[in-house]
């Protein structure tokens, strides 16, 4: 990924958490994956009065892009708020790891630049597929 590829990615991570559906938690989370076809798939997070109901961002641009034909990916960003940026919880980041076990990571907030690391780090001991077998 090139530093372009990043700064769009993370933009496109701050553009979806403006349409963030969160009157619950007032928490407005956007993700933004970059698929290997070059494609940028974003997420917000979308709640429910049945609080249970509720998506996050990653698990919205996971599924919009795995109904879309991408699987593989080669970038997440994540804009939340706050003063420092925070991680996915660990349901996103299961999901991830099912299409992406070594994805780069843009973890981003208001202030301050983007913090980068890897799935891998957030999650070591995946549970996988091969669990099952
Ligand atoms: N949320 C996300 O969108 N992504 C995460 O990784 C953590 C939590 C959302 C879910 C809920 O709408 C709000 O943030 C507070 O938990």
């Amino acid at each position: 990924m090139t530093r372009d590829q990043a700064e769009t990615l993370v933009s496109s991570a701050q553009k979806a958490r403006e349409r963030a559906y969160a009157p619950y938690s007032n928490y407005h989370v956007g993700a933004a994956l970059l698929g290997e076809d070059g494609e940028i798939y974003s997420g917000c997070n979308v709640e429910n009065s049945s609080y249970g109901a509720t998506i996050c961002a990653e698990r919205v641009a996971v599924f919009a892009a795995v109904a879309k034909g991408c699987r593989n990916f080669e970038a997440l960003a994540l804009a939340t708020g706050g003063k420092e940026p925070a991680p996915p919880c660990g349901m996103c980041l299961q999901v991830l790891a099912e299409f992406a076990p070594s994805l780069p990571v843009l973890l981003s907030c208001p202030e301050g630049d983007p913090i980068e690391t890897t799935l891998e780090i957030l999650l070591p001991r995946q549970f996988n597929r091969d669990e099952l077998s």
